[in-house]
């Protein structure tokens, strides 16, 4: 029941255009208000920014004059097609993050080597001890009950957030 109310959350949200909010999914702009563009420093962007699984990257463009390829760390480096796996080119792409790791995007149009390349790291969802303190175990706190409620924590939350993004992409598309 939890997750299917979370999913309709998400999806409701995304098709508003605005990923922020209650669903806990975030839409990460490129650049922020500068958008996707030569001569920005988004090293800097990117560490200004925590993503997690199930969030969004976004980036926002002159349609024509850039474009987004996703490539690997040699691609990245060098401003290269080097282990490319996907290109987007609307002006406006918004782009899921469904697992951790690191992601390498690039502008394809020769303005890589003008700054336009970002990478970000994208860590699993963790809900955090400050939010959910274990309890002390002790008689009011059987080591058994406090057990079964983090395990439900670690496990279903990611795999919602993931479900949850396949499907708002899945409503961008039909937009
Ligand atoms: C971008 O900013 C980072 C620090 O946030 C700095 O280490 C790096 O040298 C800068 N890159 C350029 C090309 O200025
Ligand atoms: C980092 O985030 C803070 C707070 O949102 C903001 O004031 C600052 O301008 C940001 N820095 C960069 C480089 O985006
Ligand atoms: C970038 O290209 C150079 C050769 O042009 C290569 O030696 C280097 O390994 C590449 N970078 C990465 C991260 O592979
Ligand atoms: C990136 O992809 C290229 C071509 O597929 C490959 O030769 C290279 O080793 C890859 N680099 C990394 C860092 O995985
Ligand atoms: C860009 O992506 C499309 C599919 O979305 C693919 O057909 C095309 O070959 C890709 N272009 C490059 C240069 O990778």
């Amino acid at each position: 029941m939890a997750s299917r109310a979370l999913l309709l959350a998400v999806a409701g949200v995304v098709v508003a255009g605005c990923a922020v909010g209650l669903s806990g999914a975030t839409d990460h702009i490129v650049g922020a208000n500068r958008g996707w563009n030569p001569n920005i420093n988004y090293s800097s962007w990117s560490a200004n920014q925590t993503f997690y699984v199930g969030d969004l990257i976004s980036f926002r463009y002159q349609k024509g004059t850039h474009n987004v390829f996703a490539v690997n760390e040699t691609g990245y480096d060098n401003c290269t097609m080097d282990g490319v796996t996907g290109n987007w080119t609307s002006g406006k792409d918004f782009i899921p993050l469904p697992h951790p790791g690191t992601y390498f995007f690039i502008c394809g149009n020769g303005f890589c080597q003008a700054g336009m390349k970002v990478a970000i790291t994208v860590r699993i969802f963790d809900l955090g001890p400050e939010i959910y303190p274990p309890p002390a175990p002790g008689a009011d706190n059987p080591p058994s009950s406090s057990s079964s409620s983090s395990s439900f924590a670690a496990g279903a939350w990611p795999a919602a957030a993931a479900a949850a993004t396949a499907l708002g992409a899945a409503a961008i598309i039909a937009l």
